[in-house]
């Protein structure tokens, strides 16, 4: 077994409260299109540059104790792209997975993937299970990424596997509450998101965790995800830490 080396906060930002950190961020990572076409180039180049962002977040996240981060890569909706625009993703994927996979390890980050993976193409399949598998005991930053993933779906999916349980008589229906329905989510044993930021301005969830983004602070930056960088972070986590999490009760005023 290999021995981890501790987590050392670096270069936290000192207006920044070290005990009031989001546990667990989530990111729609939105115009990444806009980006490219703002240069002149083409769209699939914004999704290159939007794999940097993400690598240089992961290892903020490392670097300033937050201890998940959550990335919407595909939704199921983001079939209905041009052809050459969904095959570039699909590669892109596989190209990442492969060539970061020795670099998550040094760097002890988990990954782990959900949505519905089994209409994905065999080699990017073998390339999450494989990643997936080496990266289980890892023990910094937990990094899940959203593929092909539809929060409306995944939600629907769950009660079939509960109600089959019901049928099968494996499970009383007065016993299903909410702790037992996470269990059947795609995100079973990963804690709610704390924060969820979307760039590029749009002020939707787009069928993003929809169970549970329930009581997350929402943060929308006008900023392009390709653009999103630690200071970005900075803001973010700024704006985060003046929000008073109630959780439905009353306020402290
Ligand atoms: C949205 O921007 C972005 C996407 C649908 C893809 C994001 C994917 C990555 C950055 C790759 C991540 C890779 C791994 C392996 C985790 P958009 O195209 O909708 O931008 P627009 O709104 O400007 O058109």
């Amino acid at each position: 077994m290999t021995v981890k080396e501790p987590i050392v906060l670096k270069d936290l930002p000192k207006d920044l409260d070290s005990n009031r950190l989001p546990k667990h961020i989530a990111v729609i990572m939105d115009g990444n299109g806009r980006w490219a076409k703002r240069r002149g180039r083409p769209r699939i180049m914004g999704h290159q540059r939007g794999v940097d962002t993400l690598k240089d977040l992961l290892r903020c996240c490392r670097d300033w104790g937050i201890s998940a981060l959550t990335a919407y890569a595909f939704s199921t909706e983001n079939w209905g792209r041009p052809l050459e625009e969904v095959d570039f993703l699909m590669t892109l994927f596989e190209r990442v997975l492969r060539r970061e996979l020795q670099e998550m390890m040094a760097e002890n980050v988990k990954i782990r993937f959900v949505g519905n993976l089994d209409v994905l193409s065999p080699s990017l399949q073998s390339e999450i299970f494989r990643a997936m598998a080496d990266t289980e005991n890892n023990t910094g930053v937990q990094f899940t990424v959203a593929t092909n993933y539809g929060g409306r779906q995944e939600i629907v999916e769950g009660c079939r596997a509960i109600a089959q349980q019901v049928q099968q008589g494996l499970l009383k229906l007065e016993d299903i509450n909410e702790s037992i329905f996470e269990g059947y989510l795609y995100t079973k044993g990963i804690p709610d998101p704390d924060l969820l930021i979307r760039t590029s301005g749009e002020m939707r969830i787009s069928n993003f965790l929809l169970w549970q983004l329930a009581y997350a602070e929402i943060y929308v930056t006008p900023t392009l995800w390709p653009d999103f960088d630690r200071h970005c972070l900075h803001k973010a986590l700024l704006d985060y830490q003046q929000r008073e999490r109630r959780f439905g009760k009353v306020g402290k005023t």
